[in-house]
């Protein structure tokens, strides 16, 4: 599939490819997958794929399950986690594993043992949630300490959160921790999250942002001074790896970046 899309140089706060609309972000996302487990194939493993939640990868989702797609991802290569997570029963709407499982991942052939929700029903807590999937992240990459995902999609909120890092939240300072477990007093809310160290350890962060809505945020988020505990998207720095922010027209509009000239 050709689309159009625009590259625009953001140096160590990453690329931003800008794409007509949200129909072809979400292809473009789903492209992303397909090539994370055509490259692990070919190295004989599974890729290490974290989702994000929120609305924008339902899209991705239903575009994976799609006729064009599902034959052309390798599902037996995927090892699919979620960087974040609600402290809410799978069953529920809010649910970033729920949904997804609901949208796509229940229609295609990826085993259920590929398939690692967080833990959030039963008599476990949420810290104790956070630690057990740190645990099962380290065993399946089978990797140094910090384990090393293949790929990490990420959203971001027009408060300029991202994963459930936000801002003024202690979440986004957490140097040893690989997942946590956090009160967001703003959403009233306990929330399960990937930290910097586990993000910013991955061989390609990919930020999905779509709509008017988060134009501003994105532009100062991208070109903005530093301020992490305000905008927490800015914690997000691989140490080598690709980073990535495939955005929509709409969301795109308040860039003062050029595109980089093809
Ligand atoms: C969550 C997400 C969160 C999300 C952003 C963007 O659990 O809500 O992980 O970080 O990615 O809020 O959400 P939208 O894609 O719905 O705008």
């Amino acid at each position: 599939m050709t689309t159009q899309q625009i590259s625009i140089d953001y140096g160590e706060r990453g690329t931003v490819i800008v794409v007509p609309d949200a129909t072809a972000l979400a292809e473009l996302a789903a492209e992303t997958l397909v090539s994370a487990s055509a490259k692990a194939t070919t190295e004989g493993r599974s890729a290490l794929i974290a989702l994000s939640g929120g609305s924008t990868p339902k899209k991705m989702g239903q575009v994976l399950a799609s006729d064009g797609f599902r034959e052309r991802a390798h599902w037996d290569a995927m090892e699919i986690f979620w960087g974040d997570e609600r402290w809410v029963r799978l069953s529920s709407q809010e649910s970033n594993a729920g949904e997804a499982k609901r949208v796509f991942l229940d229609a295609v052939d990826i085993p259920t043992a590929s398939v690692h929700p967080w833990e959030t029903e039963g008599d476990v807590t949420p810290e104790q949630s956070a630690e057990n999937y740190a645990q099962t992240i380290v065993r399946i990459a089978g990797t140094g300490d910090t384990p090393v995902f293949d790929l990490i999609l990420l959203g971001m909120g027009d408060d300029g959160h991202t994963a459930s890092l936000f801002p003024g939240t202690s979440a986004i300072n957490e140097k040893s921790a690989l997942t946590l477990a956090h009160r967001v007093e703003k959403l009233d809310d306990t929330r399960l999250t990937f930290t910097p160290r586990l993000i910013n350890a991955a061989a390609s962060v990919v930020f999905l942002v779509t709509g008017a809505g988060k134009a501003a945020m994105l532009n100062e988020v991208l070109d903005g001074g530093i301020d992490v505990d305000r905008l927490p998207a800015q914690v997000v720095r691989p140490e080598s790896g690709a980073l990535l922010w495939l955005v929509d027209a709409a969301a795109a509009t308040e860039l003062d970046r050029k595109p980089i000239d093809v």
